[in-house]
């Protein structure tokens, strides 16, 4: 069968990513369809080697989409993604609008692919970036020894963010060369050869938005509300790529060379970890542009006895978003294969 699929958000930083990667893996891909706001209407984005038309998301008639990709922000995944459903579409939705939603998967294509299936109200929700690669190199650790707790600090790069704080750090960048003033408009500071630790929007009790994202979103992915997370949220001069360092708490001993052993093993993981300068991966020298979630520096916790170090890359717009979410549509389509 070949789908008729629709990318909402296909001018985006994220939009454009799913386009390669539907063009990349040969998603059957019998009509694509690409969704914007009516100020892009009639531009052209790539699909392969094709170039499609815009069109304005406001008026287009979703009957006849087989699969939806959203990544247009929450607010218009909230208007539209009901109607896409209503009208036959499954909706792969980028979003955290439904992602607490019961009735709604949350589905990380490496970890709970099963969960994929059970879509009530026909939308399957993408996991945050941060969360995403987290799970990816934790669930093989989480079925062998039983995590406990998480302790993490990102360094998210500011493609998370969007098209417009790519442009930012460039332009920042280039200004403070050219000895002109930086400013800001999409952060609320200075984000070239600066770190910011403000991911999303400040929560009443102090954390950031993105910090309760891997909180709530860990739970509900790996299935278990027992799971404690402790979370900062960082945004650091980075185009392409999410680094985390990772610390955890296992219920059973695991030490670092069995956890090397699990992660050498686990699907949609390259354990990157010589004990060497170079040897770990990083955005720029792994990450951006590729598929996998790179795991190095695995060591044990020196101060804690059921407890191992992990730092975790992998491109926050591939792994992070678009990759998934065209694989969680691959699993849409094996169903009726
Ligand atoms: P547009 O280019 O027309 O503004 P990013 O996260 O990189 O900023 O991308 C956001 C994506 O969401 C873009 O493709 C953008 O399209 C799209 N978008 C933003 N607002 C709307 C809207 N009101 N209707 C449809 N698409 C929208």
């Amino acid at each position: 069968k070949q789908y008729k699929v629709a990318v909402v958000g296909a001018t985006g930083a994220v939009g454009e990513a799913m386009l390669a990667v539907l063009a990349e893996r040969k998603f059957p891909v019998g009509e694509l369809v690409a969704l914007a706001s009516e100020r892009s209407a009639g531009d052209y984005v790539q699909f392969g080697n094709d170039e499609v038309m815009v069109r304005d998301l406001a008026t287009f008639d979703p009957a006849g989409v087989d699969i939806a990709l959203f990544s247009a922000g929450g607010s218009i995944s909230k208007q539209y993604a009901p109607k896409f459903a209503a009208a036959g579409a499954v909706v792969i939705d980028n979003s955290s609008t439904f992602r607490y939603d019961d009735d709604v998967p949350l589905v990380v294509s490496e970890v709970n692919p099963q969960e994929a299936r059970n879509r009530p109200r026909g939308i399957i929700a993408n996991p945050n970036c941060s969360t995403m690669q987290l799970m990816v190199a934790l669930k093989p650790i989480h079925d062998a020894a039983g995590i406990e707790r998480i302790n993490i600090a990102t360094y998210q790069s500011v493609s998370g963010t969007g098209r417009k704080a790519l442009e930012e750090l460039g332009k920042q960048t280039a200004a403070l060369l050219n000895f002109h003033a930086a400013e800001p408009e999409v952060y609320p500071v200075q984000i070239a050869f600066n770190v910011i630790p403000h991911g999303g929007d400040f929560n009443d009790n102090g954390y950031t938005s993105e910090e309760m994202k891997l909180v709530w979103e860990t739970k509900k992915i790996l299935g278990d509300d027992a799971i404690r997370v402790n979370a900062t949220v960082v945004r650091v001069p980075v185009f392409y790529g999410h680094s985390e360092a990772v610390n955890i708490e296992t219920r059973d001993k695991l030490d670092a060379r069995a956890a090397r052993a699990l992660l050498e093993k686990a699907p949609g993981v390259e354990v990157v970890d010589e004990h060497a300068p170079g040897g770990y991966p990083t955005p720029v020298t792994h990450a951006s542009g590729t598929d996998p979630v790179y795991v190095g520096r695995i060591r044990d916790d020196l101060s804690h006895p059921r407890a191992l170090n992990l730092w975790v890359v992998s491109d926050n717009i591939r792994k992070g978003a678009a990759l998934n979410a065209v694989q969680i549509a691959e699993l849409v389509a094996a169903e009726r294969a």
